[in-house]
């Protein structure tokens, strides 16, 4: 190690990485791919980059670490990375939580629990006795003969196509044979030992993107990963429109189920062929979706889920053979549809509290799946409660002037503050894959009202305060509007900006999904201080700053540590029942257990929701 070169152990990572002296923490840190918050790109006015130095020589408290660190903080070595500088001798740096960048995670893949592999395909080899004179009994019984160590063979269900199988392929494999099973029914037999080719994949069918991760079931890893937007969309962004439209005729219905299934084929296709996996080894299909995509993929009517009192069809798992659907997997492939809870409450809300352990709760823990429908669960230690609330597609977009989805070229990062220098205010943004912007997405829209909030450039009803002067302030078509970025910066030629009606939409999003938070709390007699974890779950939720999500009324106020964003924990359920029976039967039990509340019709709703339409008091809003 040379004199101008220092070592830091980042204890989080569990790893070392060099930095050069005279640069910033915060240099090393990106340098090194450390997905480290710098709100407002390090130049010490966020104060959002604390780390904690142990050891080595720093350079002295800046001003602006001054300003946001308290004695306890520097007591206990906190500093912000874009303030200190590498000098010499060995680092240890401690990233707290919160100035960890979440978006990070991949919205593709969430947190995963290890689960003891029990798939409900199983491959057995058998070896079986050639028929003689001596030995004249019938295939079926000598195949079964050769496996009666591991299977109840009294109890096998069988069915023609096996029995019709079976004669060729014990000869053509020289009478050993794998038999595959699924459950207790013999679904296949292979010539030779083909125990090594075993594979399913879970699919998690959101209203806007479908993914699929295809598993080895004989070592329990993920072989691969694909994922591509619901091509359903054309049909309607949100869930009301797809019903609507499949409502109008069974051909309709049809349409939107052979899309969905087209759209899995694609991903197993790619999954399949990236990882060398011939698809007749893949014998299973695990589903998780909300209550819709449930139906229309099943090719249910999902009519009477757009209808008071919003029933589904079936709340119980699905089975059904594969070709049945049009899945193209093993020609004996099954598909298993994870139950659901209500009919705003799917699958994927029942696979993230799997995947999370929220029913194994001892304390009061809480989810919060944030999309175009949100759904929250909340687990008070004695019972489980879910509800749905109608969010609308601001989040993703779609209702805001320049919103866009979380995908290249949108702005997910927004810090606007007052820059004394300028005399007017600034605006820092990160893009996401670095290029030009074009529009703003959810994250950013957060970020945005929060901001514009408490720098009084808006009052509580989110509307531009007279008497604000800033060159951002403009008027189009007699709308005020903040502009975020200049045309000049764009790659689009036109100011991104945001206007009261912007705001308006996003602010009646935040209150459907804070009026669910409130109304499930106040239905237990719980407040959040009393909640020890929150999960934030959806791709939505992994891109948003925390902080600033509390701060603007959006989730809940509390220690940011209860936070804890775990991704898209859907794929990750549906994952763990493909891999083990023992998961299915929690996710039938769950569905059964849990208690739904029907929000519109809960007698706290109206004043909750009214309530919430404001921006809340606790943040200090007064102009500059
Ligand atoms: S990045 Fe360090 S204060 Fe903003």
């Amino acid at each position: 190690m040379s004199n101008s070169m220092a070592k830091v152990f980042l204890r989080n990572f569990s790893k070392y990485i060099n930095a050069d002296a005279g640069k910033t923490f915060l240099d090393v840190l990106r340098e090194n791919g450390i997905p480290i918050r710098s709100d407002c790109g390090g130049i010490g006015e966020c104060g959002k980059c604390k780390i904690i130095v142990e050891g080595g020589v720093t350079t002295p408290l800046t001003e602006a670490e001054k300003r946001f660190l308290s004695v306890d903080d520097i007591d206990k070595g906190v500093r912000l990375a874009c303030q200190v500088k590498v000098v010499t001798g060995e680092y240890t740096v401690w990233i707290p939580f919160e100035s960890l960048l979440q978006k990070y995670k991949s919205a593709d893949i969430g947190f995963e629990r290890e689960v003891v592999l029990k798939p409900a395909i199983r491959k057995f080899f058998a070896l079986a006795k050639p028929a003689s004179l001596e030995d004249v009994r019938a295939d079926l019984e000598r195949l079964l003969e050769g496996v009666s160590s591991y299977v109840d063979v009294d109890g096998v269900d069988t069915d023609l196509y096996i029995v019709k199988k079976i004669p060729d392929v014990l000869r053509g494999g020289d009478w050993s044979t794998t038999l595959v099973f699924w459950n207790n029914k013999l679904l296949d037999v292979e010539a030779g030992d083909t125990r090594k080719r075993l594979y399913g994949v879970a699919v998690d069918i959101g209203t806007s993107k479908i993914v699929l991760h295809l598993v080895d079931l004989s070592t329990g890893e993920t072989v691969a990963v694909e994922s591509m937007q619901n091509p359903q969309a054309s049909f309607g962004a949100d869930i009301i429109s797809r019903i609507t439209y499949a409502m109008k005729s069974s051909e309709n219905l049809a349409k939107l189920q052979q899309l969905v299934v087209k759209a899995i084929n694609i991903l197993i296709e790619r999954t399949t062929s990236r990882s060398g996996v011939d698809k007749r080894d893949v014998y299973e299909v695990v589903v998780a979706g909300n209550t819709a995509m449930h139906h229309l993929f099943l090719g249910i009517n999902p009519s009477y889920l757009g209808l008071s009192p919003y029933v589904p069809a079936v709340r119980r798992g699905v089975y059904a053979y594969a070709k049945e659907l049009g899945i193209e997997i093993n020609e004996r492939g099954v598909v298993y549809a994870l139950p659901v809870v209500a009919g705003y409450v799917g699958s994927d809300a029942l696979a993230d509290a799997v995947a999370v352990g929220l029913d194994e709760c001892k304390e009061p823990c809480m989810l919060i799946d944030i999309g175009t429908n949100s759904e929250i669960i909340l687990n008070t230690g004695k019972e489980i409660l879910a509800c749905s609330t109608p969010a609308g597609p601001a989040f993703e977009g779609a209702s805001i002037s320049f919103g866009m989805r979380a995908v290249v070229g949108a702005i997910d990062q927004v810090f606007i503050y007052f820059d004394k220098s300028l005399g007017d205010y600034s605006v820092r943004y990160t893009v996401i894959g670095g290029s030009k912007p074009v529009g703003i997405c959810g994250s950013a829209l957060i970020d945005i009202v929060t901001n514009l909030y408490k720098l009084g450039i808006i009052d509580f009803r989110g509307r531009f305060r007279e008497g604000v002067e800033s060159k951002r302030l403009t008027v189009e078509n007699g709308r005020k509007k903040f502009v975020i970025v200049w045309a000049s910066e764009t790659g689009i030629n036109k100011d991104i900006a945001i206007d009261g009606r912007d705001i308006n939409e996003f602010i009646l999003a935040k209150a459907a999904v804070a009026t669910g938070i409130n109304v499930l709390l106040r239905h237990t007699n719980l407040s959040v201080e009393n909640i020890e974890k929150i999960y934030i779950a959806g791709s939505f939720g992994t891109y948003i700053n925390i902080e600033n999500a509390m701060e603007v009324g959006l989730l809940p106020k509390t220690s940011q540590r209860k936070y804890t964003f775990v991704g898209n924990t859907a794929i990750s359920g549906a994952k763990m029942a493909l891999k083990s029976v023992e998961i299915r039967k929690r996710f039938e039990e769950l569905a059964k257990k849990i208690n739904y509340i029907e929000l519109a019709a809960h007698p706290l709703f109206k004043q909750e929701f009214v309530q919430n339409l404001r921006l809340p008091s606790y943040i200090i809003s007064k102009p500059v």
